[in-house]
């Protein structure tokens, strides 16, 4: 115990059949139905959903500040489903930092080590080598009235990370950053969580911080889980337009499956993907484009016949909204020689990527 171990044991965690229901009304819905999910030992996985699906409830019950309604939890190879947080080894960084405004930095980060019983000179030697691990070295003597926003939170972080979780569990942690030093502590995170090899289940709902921070991702609608997959699989391959819709900007077609298996988009064949296997000829089907996946091309046979409705250059990028016989089509377009011009004609095309075939009939992601 008297040398600060820099990486903690990391342990799996997996809920299996996990259900929660608050209080004892049936007639309350769960706010958590039936999740099931793994988190492989030194990875980063993060519960993606819209406000109230479920999402702090879910990491709640991982550390043990509720119970689940049926269902168990494992970390580590261990139920843990009946054990207090105290017993779990889990530490969590919450959105509202909770600092004690009282105590300087040092004292802050030391504080969850003094009161288990370790000794003072230990628990600071301990709370130095978890500040150096965020960049905190010299800020011991600050109060956290004296931090800006990102060092409160690199506060926050080295007092979870001084007790060497097993499982390191973060909600919302950048909900109270402004937007640049969201990015650069995002990177911070997951920077740390490889370098120490954490297992960390990751609260957002903010679906560009998943894709940058994550090695997989649960999508979750309503308590359930509606998707889970690599940032890239979920990206590329949403397999519901709720997904596809929460994953990122995408515009949704209707779209018919054909007798010779192809995916009729109005005039355009849908060649990049596969249509869903269960699908049989005529089914309506939906078809998520996101904004990069359309190719400007002259207008001609086969394409979508467009007209520049709106352009503007953005330096890397150039944003144009066409009018076609599918209605107005935003579009991203990364290389072009020219910007075209408000009224011109134009062809659509759809590029190999970007473009996703979900079953239609299944709801969007309206907000509850
Ligand atoms: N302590 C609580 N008592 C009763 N209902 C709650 C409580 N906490 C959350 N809920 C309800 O459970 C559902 C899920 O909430 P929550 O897990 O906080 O969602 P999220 O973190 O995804 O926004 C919501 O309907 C919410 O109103
Ligand atoms: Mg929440």
């Amino acid at each position: 115990m008297s040398t600060p171990s820099p990486a903690p044991a990391a342990a799996g965690i997996e809920l299996r059949g996990v259900s929660k229901r608050y209080g004892d009304s049936p007639s309350t819905p769960l706010a958590v139905r039936d999740v099931s999910f793994e988190i492989a030992p030194g990875t980063l996985t993060t519960l993606l959903g819209p406000s109230g699906c479920g999402k702090t409830t879910t990491l709640r019950m991982i550390a043990g500040l509720e119970q689940p309604s049926a269902g168990s939890i494992w970390i580590g190879g261990r139920d843990v489903t009946l054990l207090g947080p105290a017993e779990r080894n889990v530490s969590m960084v919450f959105q509202s930092y909770a600092l004690f405004p009282h105590m300087d930095v040092l004292a802050n980060v030391a504080y969850g080590l003094e009161v288990s019983g370790v000794a003072k000179a230990e628990a600071r030697e301990r709370a130095r080598a978890a500040m150096a691990n965020v960049g905190l070295e010299g800020y011991d003597a600050r109060l956290p009235s004296e931090l800006s926003g990102g060092q409160q939170q690199r506060v926050a972080l080295a007092r979870a990370l001084v007790l060497e979780p097993a499982v390191l569990l973060f909600d919302e942690p950048l909900s109270n950053l402004d937007a640049r030093l969201r990015r650069s502590m995002r990177e911070e995170i997951r920077a740390l969580q490889q370098r120490l090899g954490l297992t960390v289940a990751y609260v957002t709902h903010d679906q560009g911080e998943a894709l940058a921070v994550s090695d997989r991702i649960i999508v979750m609608d309503r308590g359930e889980i509606a998707q889970t997959g690599t940032p890239d699989e979920l990206y590329e391959r949403p397999a519901s337009e709720f997904v596809a819709g929460f994953m990122g900007e995408a515009m949704l077609f209707d779209a018919t499956l054909r007798a010779d298996g192809g995916v009729q988009l109005g005039p355009l064949l849908v060649a990049s993907v596969a249509p869903p296997s269960a699908a049989g000829a005529g089914q309506a089907l939906k078809v998520a484009v996101r904004p990069e996946a359309w190719r400007i091309v002259a207008a001609g046979e086969g394409e979508l016949a467009a007209i520049v409705q709106k352009a503007a250059y953005l330096g890397s990028t150039r944003e144009y909204t066409f009018e076609t016989a599918l209605g107005p089509i935003f579009v991203v377009a990364a290389e072009a020689a020219r910007t075209l011009q408000p009224g011109e004609l134009a062809g659509l095309r759809l590029a190999g990527h970007g473009v996703a075939i979900v079953p239609a009939g299944d709801r969007g992601s309206a907000p509850r």
